[in-house]
């Protein structure tokens, strides 16, 4: 892949990365490319090192070593918040939405519209109608049935949740958005309204990492597939080039990948 392309094609790239946890190597020197535009499903053996990996990309901690770069430059994130000013959000495997509250309140977690104070930004007050107004285009726009974003998060069924959790990412990632086994503690039809979801952020244009071990899910919705292996980067796949069984065994190690895969796909 020339420079050029590089820079053109890939939302978000990492070379080299390597996370420590005392004797455990969490993350043992993983590459990562992003293209616009696509799904990119992330799939491996528990414990391979998908959500580490994940979480570096997403500020959530600090690689030891390697770099990430967008738009071709290196980044550098110390924060999560670095992350999502670069526009990437990201949806935890341990979903991180608190029941208690409702779903505008849950879409605005941390980034909360305030009205203009009578001290300029001091002593504002939290802009509830607003916030109300925007939460429900945004759910609209996504076609998440819901009928009040007043609603506890508690009282929603568990697709319902995931959706606020979605959406809450699609309304703020305005380049990348990160999913963690999103559909992992779904039913049938919610896990098939998150997929419904993930496609409609990529008809937007906004590339989505999809971590997942449903395999069905991962061959409908993705465009290419990672496969990580033993912390870093065994291949890339595309799945119209091989079937779910040949993709089992190259993330189990029983299959060895191309040296395209290898390198990162064509
Ligand atoms: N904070 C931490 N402290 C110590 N070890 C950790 C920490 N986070 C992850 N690890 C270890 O790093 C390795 C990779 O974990 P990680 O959660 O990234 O795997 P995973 O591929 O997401 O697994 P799963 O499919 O079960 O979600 C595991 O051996 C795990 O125990
Ligand atoms: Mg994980």
């Amino acid at each position: 892949m020339s420079g050029q392309t590089t820079t053109e094609t890939l939302a978000l790239q990492a070379r080299g990365l390597v996370k420590r946890y005392g004797s455990v190597t969490a993350i043992n020197g993983a590459d990562f490319d992003l293209r616009r535009g696509e799904v990119l499903a992330v799939i491996g053996d528990n414990g391979a090192g998908k959500s580490s990996l994940i979480k570096a990309l997403a500020g959530a901690i600090i690689p030891d070593q390697g770099e990430i770069r967008m738009g071709g430059e290196a980044v550098t994130f110390r924060s999560t918040g670095d992350a999502r000013a670069h526009g990437i959000e990201t949806v935890y495997q341990d979903l991180a939405v608190i029941p208690a509250l409702d779903i505008a309140s849950n879409l605005f977690l941390g980034r909360e519209v305030r009205r203009k104070g009578i001290m300029g930004t001091l002593f504002r007050r939290l802009d509830a109608p607003a916030m109300r107004a925007e939460a429900k285009s945004h759910l609209d726009d996504l076609k998440i049935g819901i009928t009040s974003v007043t609603q506890a998060v508690e009282d929603l069924s568990g697709g319902q949740r995931q959706g606020v959790a979605v959406s809450r990412a699609a309304a703020f990632g305005k380049g990348v958005i990160i999913m963690d086994e999103p559909t992992a503690a779904l039913g049938v039809r919610e896990s098939g309204q998150v997929i419904e979801l993930i496609k409609t952020i990529r008809d937007r244009g906004i590339p989505v990492v999809l971590i997942s071990h449903d395999m069905p899910h991962v061959f409908e919705v993705a465009d290419r597939i990672h496969i990580h292996r033993l912390g870093r980067r065994a291949g890339v796949v595309d799945p119209k080039a091989r079937s779910m069984s040949e993709v089992v065994a190259l993330m189990t190690g029983a299959e060895r990948p191309t040296d395209l895969e290898a390198a990162g796909g064509a």
